[in-house]
């Protein structure tokens, strides 16, 4: 079956002719309206639209955003804080600085709406140092909506008033860590918070109650408010509503941005329709669903699901449709949305070796399995990539990670332990092959340290 037509909400306008990222251009189209219809509304009816919308969070664990406003401490006396997680730190993501570049108003009207519905006096965008241009164009951009009155005092002329201020990080990784960001824009050094207590709808930034949502995420809540929670959850499948951003970078004819409705794409159909499928002469040998942290799919593997009447059904990687639940049940995850293609060209050897540099050097350190942990990861696939591979090293890299997940203060501990568990799983074949072999192709060209 041919891939259906792109559903674009969030992209609605930002590839049109024409379109700009300044006030008047998003006023144009509609822009702030939605706002000015929410602050008429009761925040509490706000929060339980979100909450009916089914929208899950965006920004990796895709944890429903109504439940999470949920929890907030409304109760506590603090003041209650919002803070945008635009830090967009997962390998292979790259939709909200493109939300950001191109339509920061959406962002920030979304913002607003939310920081409303939640009684949130102050807001943060939190950025990534990485993306001073899009820091540039947040700062102008909130600058144009407070002069015109959509945020800081009197917001439309109502008795609201609520300011956001953008916060650039020093960039690394684990600032996107919700706690660990908290403790940047505190001031100090991103090491992530343990929980409980530190649960941010509870304790949270300035240790008052705190919402951290992703970039895309709360693009979506504007459009929930415009259209109504019902027909937004028309959109896309039941539990996995509203649209999603597929980042899809690496071995396909056309990498890009792709926004569909949740679970009507297949992998298949986004791979070979919408990117055009694999470079001339190349086949698909692997895809990373969602960010460099989710688990490697290995094409030719198959997977065995059960319907909701109780019979089963066998999906090939190609069949599995993008959604949040189905990519779970087959052992990875809709993560970030970042879809990172491998053709046949690519050792997987190599490719770990790649991946554990990078974890090695962003864990923060605090949790000594992680610590330890991912250093020995990097080591082990080093030393593989430099031929002088151990006869024990598939299985002893797999037990290394195996003893990190679950034993750390934050989900770091999962992040870079996945992708190890499931290369060695998915290519025990090619990691036995090629440490038999001990002479290495590209270890020349790889910098591995
Ligand atoms: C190591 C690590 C890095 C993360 N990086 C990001 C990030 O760059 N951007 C992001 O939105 N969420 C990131 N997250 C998830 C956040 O902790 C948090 O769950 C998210 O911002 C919540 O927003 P959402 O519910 O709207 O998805 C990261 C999580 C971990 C464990
Ligand atoms: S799991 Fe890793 S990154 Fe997270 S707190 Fe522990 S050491 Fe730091």
């Amino acid at each position: 079956m041919p891939a259906p037509a792109e559903r674009r909400i969030i992209f609605k306008h930002i590839d049109e002719e024409g379109y700009s990222n300044d006030l008047a251009c998003y006023q144009k189209h509609g822009g702030y309206q939605v706002l000015q219809k929410a602050l008429t509304a009761r925040p509490e009816d706000i929060r339980e639209d979100v909450k009916k919308s089914g929208l899950r969070g965006r920004g990796g664990a895709g944890f429903s955003c109504g439940l999470k406003w949920s929890f907030v401490d409304r109760k506590s006396g603090k003041p209650i804080y919002l803070v945008v997680n635009a830090d967009e730190s997962e390998p292979g993501t790259f939709k909200d600085r493109y939300i950001i570049h191109q339509d920061p108003h959406q962002l920030i009207e979304g913002t607003m709406i939310s920081c409303f519905a939640n009684d949130v006096k102050q807001a943060y965008i939190y950025i990534r140092g990485e993306f001073p241009e899009g820091a540039r164009i947040l700062e102008r951009a909130i600058q144009e909506a407070r002069d015109a009155g959509f945020v800081g005092r009197n917001i439309c002329g109502t008795d609201y008033s609520c300011d956001i201020f953008v916060h650039r990080g020093a960039g690394a990784y684990i600032c996107g860590e919700e706690t660990g960001l908290i403790e940047s824009l505190e001031g100090k050094r991103a090491n992530p918070r343990i929980k409980p207590p530190y649960f941010p709808a509870v304790l949270g930034l300035y240790q008052c109650p705190t919402i951290v949502n992703n970039v895309e995420t709360l693009c979506h809540v504007k459009h929930i408010l415009d259209m109504g929670p019902d027909e937004y959850l028309k959109i896309g499948t039941p539990n996995n509503t509203g649209t999603r951003i597929f980042c899809v970078s690496g071995h396909v004819k056309k990498p890009g941005y792709y926004e569909y409705a949740c679970g009507e794409i297949t992998m298949g159909q986004l791979l070979y329709d919408v990117c055009g499928g694999p470079r001339e002469g190349r086949e698909f040998k692997a895809v990373i669903p969602g960010g460099s942290s989710a688990k490697i799919l290995r094409f030719g593997e198959t997977f065995t699901l059960k319907n909701q009447d109780g019979s089963e059904r066998v999906l090939k990687v190609e069949d599995i449709p993008l959604d949040f639940d189905t990519l779970a049940a087959c052992g990875t995850m809709g993560g970030s949305g970042g879809v990172i293609v491998m053709d046949d060209s690519v050792n997987m050897v190599e490719a770990l070796a790649n991946i554990n540099a990078f974890y090695a050097h962003e864990s923060c350190g605090q949790c000594t399995p992680c610590r330890e942990g991912s250093l020995w990861m990097k080591k082990i696939s080093s030393r593989m990539v430099h031929g002088e591979a151990r006869e024990e090293d598939g299985e002893l890299i797999k037990s290394v990670a195996d003893q990190i997940a679950g034993r750390t203060i934050c989900a770091f501990g999962e992040a870079c332990s996945w992708p190890t568990q499931s290369f060695v799983l998915k290519f025990g074949d090619e990691f036995k092959a090629y440490n038999e072999d001990k002479k290495t192709k590209s270890a020349d060209r790889l910098e591995l340290v």
